[in-house]
């Protein structure tokens, strides 16, 4: 009886979700494959330029706006991307001077250093992944493959260092573990397992934002969610608990869990699901983009210009436009001592959920009980300090591999990190819990013939916003000389941690700074210096959280994208963009994609027959 019900539920489902693309009138922006062959990387300063820096004017607004888009981070440019494909003029605004948010790079005494993009996986050929960043840049954004492996896990402290290599491969990665420890093969094959399982299930967090609002709240009343989905089932558990469950070795924990690092929660506090997810992204393999992190926005933004839409930097926003009747109709920029008012009939905000309604949003509308109902299920999430090093010499020379580098001074991630969060800043800068090494000129194919002779690495940790606060107010490269001396403090002690890894550096170092959670919030607009937007705790795994942040805000005409909306991450940006671009719309564009994505894949296969 149970399983008829199921069923009938589940096709109702289906059919809904699915049977929405041909009835409506918007149109396909997946229709066709627009992918053409990729042209030579493009070096030429002032040509990357007019497409990354286009300043704001009031005469670089296009006419007849369909959209105007805050922000520029991948869920900004992904969404107008899609939109503009669909035959929408769409104006991008960007507070920083060059657009990207997160993809943006930037260059310091002849060196070039990304922000936010390390790794991204699922990007093999026929992925979904790979056919939506093809579509979107028109085929133009290349991407490179890591080294297999692709991180390596470092325990313990110098003289007592272990290196475990993390392999990708559904069976490499096993087997690997298993050779590392071989008394533990079951419980590596019940994380396996488990992952697979709950890693690949996280269409329903998709389901749950876009069906209606009842048809949620049921799903999630009956308990027929957690029947429905392994993912939502495990949700509440947190990863710590799970994997204590599988096993009492604390070092083969440590390995199951050492990649919280890419949502920034400690394992007692974070979802297993959320966890599960993030290894089967990268269990295919991990890919960096050719030419830097800097091609992604370099490639989306002329789809968005081809539809008449435009990207505009140095652009503030300072409040979306709300008229009487509550509805949003444009927003108003900052352009030196004035502002510029911008109308559109939708507006659409990759600001993230704080900056969005509690700066952007009118007073008398913040305080709307929705809007303060959103506001209190999320949380800020752990700010980020980043070091960036310029180096003489080649990767071959400096012995660079593209490859990342976790390290923890002990297998007790957990007590390690809380006790580190509470410590004093200064104690914290003399003794990292936490820090993740990566070459990203190493892993650039194109870099020695950008940057001959010269390599970089970028270490990143966690930090508490508290450590910085006191300087908030200080205008950038005028802050006082504790905040220099703080900053040199973090910079010697994961100089001396990249050092242990990368012997080879230590008198090549030409170039080093910092960027702190004041840096963060400058530069991307993170309002407590946050790496990943909203925090990734458990609560917000509750399914009521996960339906009840949605593209569509209390307020009409304004929507969310980005990772405040779906998740963090390139690929967690990007889902929110495909919402929030499926809700504007008023058609389920994840579907469009996937039948482009079969009829890809069928034609290369065919093709494959036809050679062979
Ligand atoms: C150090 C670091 C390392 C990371 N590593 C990886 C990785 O290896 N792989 C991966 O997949 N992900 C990684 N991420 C995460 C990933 O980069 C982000 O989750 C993703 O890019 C976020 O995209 P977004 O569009 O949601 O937000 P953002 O990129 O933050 O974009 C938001 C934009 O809005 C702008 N903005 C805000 N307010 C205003 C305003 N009022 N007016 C105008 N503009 C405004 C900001 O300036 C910003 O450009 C990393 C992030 C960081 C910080
Ligand atoms: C973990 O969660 C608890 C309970 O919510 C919280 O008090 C604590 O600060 C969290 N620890 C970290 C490091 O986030």
């Amino acid at each position: 009886m149970l399983t008829a019900v199921l069923f009938v539920i589940i096709v109702a489902l289906l059919v809904w979700l699915f049977k929405r693309g041909p009835r409506d009138y918007a149109p396909n922006p997946f229709a066709e494959d627009t992918c053409r062959p990729p042209k030579p990387l493009v070096t030429d300063k002032a040509a990357r330029k007019k497409v990354l820096k286009q300043s704001f004017t009031a005469e670089k607004v296009p006419e007849n706006l369909d959209a105007v888009v805050i922000g520029s981070g991948i869920g900004g440019l992904g969404v107008a991307a899609i939109l503009a494909k669909a035959g929408k003029r769409v104006l991008v605004l960007e507070q920083h001077s060059r657009a990207g948010g997160c993809t943006h790079t930037f260059s310091d005494k002849g060196f070039e250093f990304d922000v936010g993009i390390h790794y991204i996986g699922e990007l093999q050929e026929h992925r979904s992944l790979r056919v939506l960043a093809d579509q979107l840049t028109d085929g133009q954004l290349q991407w490179a493959p890591l080294d297999n492996p692709y991180d390596v896990l470092v325990l313990g402290s110098p003289d007592s260092r272990r290196d475990y290599p993390i392999y990708s491969g559904e069976r490499r990665f096993p087997d690997e573990l298993k050779k590392r420890f071989p008394e533990e093969s079951t419980a590596i094959d019940k994380f396996m397992q488990l992952v697979q399982v709950v890693g690949r299930d996280v269409r329903f967090m998709a389901i749950l934002k876009m069906i209606p609002k009842p048809a949620a709240k049921f799903l999630i009343g009956t308990g027929l969610l957690r029947i429905l989905s392994p993912f939502f089932k495990m949700a509440p558990r947190s990863l710590a608990e799970v994997v204590e469950e599988l096993t009492a070795n604390k070092e083969l924990q440590a390995a199951f869990t050492y990649i919280f690092g890419t949502y920034g929660v400690i394992p007692k506090n974070a979802s297993f699901s959320l966890h599960a997810l993030l290894i089967s992204h990268y269990l295919e393999g991990a890919w960096y983009p050719q030419g830097g992190s800097s091609e992604i926005a370099f490639h989306l933004i002329p789809v968005i210009e081809k539809a008449g839409g435009a990207v505009l930097t140095r652009a503030p926003v300072r409040q979306i436009l709300v008229n009487e009747a509550k509805k949003a109709y444009g927003v108003s920029v900052q352009k030196g001592d004035g502002e510029v008012q911008v109308y559109a009939p939708i507006v659409i905000s990759d600001a993230g959920i704080f900056n969005t309604y509690e700066r952007l949003l009118p007073k008398e509308i913040q305080t709307m009980p929705p809007i303060q109902q959103q506001l209190g299920m999320m949380n800020h999430g752990q700010g980020g300090l980043s070091i960036f090093v310029g180096l003489k010499g080649t990767k071959e020379e400096l012995g660079l591999k593209a490859c990342n580098y976790w390290l923890y001074p002990d297998n007790n991630i957990d007590e390690l990190t809380e006790a580190y969060y509470r410590s004093s800043r200064e104690d914290a800068a003399k003794f990292s819990a936490f820090v993740y090494i990566a070459s990203p000129s190493a892993k650039d194919p194109t870099w020695e013939q950008r940057y001959p002779g010269k390599s970089t690495l970028t270490m990143l940790t966690f930090v508490s916003f508290d450590w910085f606060k006191d300087w908030e107010k200080e205008q950038v490269g005028q802050r006082a000389a504790e905040y220099q001396n703080l900053k040199e403090a973090f910079i010697q002690s994961l100089l001396n941690a990249a050092i242990d890894v990368y012997p080879l550096i230590k008198d090549k170092i030409e170039f080093v700074d910092a960027g702190t959670p004041l840096t963060n919030q400058h530069y991307i607009a993170a309002p407590r210096g946050e790496y990943y937007g909203c925090d990734h705790d458990l609560a917000r795994f509750r399914p009521e959280v996960c339906a009840g942040i949605r593209a569509k805000t209390p307020v009409k005409n304004l929507y969310l994208t980005g990772q405040d909306l779906f998740l963090c991450g390139f690929a967690g940006a990007l889902a929110g963009a495909q919402l929030c671009a499926s809700t504007v719309l008023g058609r389920n564009v994840i579907w469009d994609l996937e039948r482009l994505r079969k009829k890809l894949e069928k034609e290369s296969e065919m093709k494959k027959m036809k050679a062979g």
